[in-house]
């Protein structure tokens, strides 16, 4: 049995680089491209793996190449794909990347086969979503089979509502952990993004959710757990794409839960796992091993 199950999806990433992210209405020209695996929940199966968690995915993929390639490269990973589903009605998910010069980016998914994943994805693959250490879910794929897994779990629930959407209170109450950035903070709580701590808290505390951690990109992150707030500082490193670096943080998040961390030690090593994944290109390239992060963590701040 998976100490982490992943429910979530899997993307295949398109990535230009440019020297500014172009405006509305304008084109800009690249500097080179790649394509790299992806996928919210790919990405946070895979960081998890690297990390030396055994990792189980549930989700689905297109009955394309796109979609063999990365149930390949997750079996490769050491992941287990049984509940990987394929559906062969919509293409594999895709997503749509531009990286500027300092590392910011533009992403666009087409969900496709994440889009068709229904509860029934989630019936069979309930033992093992029951039995998991963490359970890591992010909002790639339909709200009801979010919802469906979310309440099936003994374990921990970690949710990343990323992309950013309202969210029925039901589904926050079997949250143990919600993981948003500021952005996705404030549509879940209808304001505008908080500009201080203070308003961070006042946010999260709106939500029905045991505790809530703030990821801040550079900055690191806000934890909000039994009544008490903490600022945990990233390590500065030289960022050259944010892609995928919230997934690392996440799955590190997981990583740390999993050994039996609190939220705010797991917060702490989270932040390194995000840190190193953002001083490499690409969404699952990017994505560090335990000895890598833990070459980060012996460095001086
Ligand atoms: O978080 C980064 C990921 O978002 C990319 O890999 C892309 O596929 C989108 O899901």
């Amino acid at each position: 049995m998976a100490e982490i199950v992943v429910v979530g999806s899997l993307n295949l990433d398109t990535t230009a680089r440019v020297g500014r992210l172009p405006r509305p209405g304008e084109t800009v020209l690249g500097t080179g491209h790649a394509t790299d695996t992806g996928g919210k929940g790919a990405n946070q199966a895979v960081a998890a793996a690297r990390l030396g968690r055994q990792v189980a995915m549930v989700g689905r993929v297109g009955a394309d190449d796109d979609g063999r390639r990365i149930v390949e490269v997750l079996g490769a990973e050491g992941i287990d794909t049984g509940f990987v589903s394929v559906d062969d009605t919509a293409p594999t998910g895709m997503a749509f990347i531009t990286v500027d010069g300092v590392g910011e980016n533009m992403i666009v998914v087409s969900p496709g086969a994440n889009a068709t994943m229904s509860v029934l994805d989630v019936e069979r693959s309930a033992d093992l979503i029951a039995a998991a250490e963490v359970l890591l879910l992010q909002l790639e794929i339909p709200l009801e089979v979010v919802h469906h897994a979310a309440a099936l779990c003994r374990g921990t629930v970690v949710l990343n509502p990323a992309p950013a959407a309202e969210l029925s209170t039901g589904l926050l109450e079997v949250v143990d952990i919600l993981v948003p950035n500021r952005t996705e903070l404030a549509a879940l709580t209808g304001s505008e993004p908080a500009e201080s701590p203070s308003q961070i808290v006042e946010q999260i505390d709106l939500l029905p959710v045991g505790a809530g951690v703030v990821t801040l990109g550079a900055d690191g992150a806000l934890v909000r757990a039994n009544q008490e707030t903490t600022r945990v500082a990233a390590p500065a490193v030289d960022a050259v794409d944010a892609t995928a670096a919230g997934d690392a943080f996440c799955a590190g998040l997981a990583d740390a839960l999993a050994g039996g961390a609190t939220a705010l030690e797991a917060t702490r090593w989270g932040v390194r796992v995000g840190a190193v994944t953002a001083t490499r290109a690409g969404a699952q390239s990017a994505l560090p091993t335990r000895a890598e992060v833990e070459a980060l963590s012996s460095n001086p701040e």
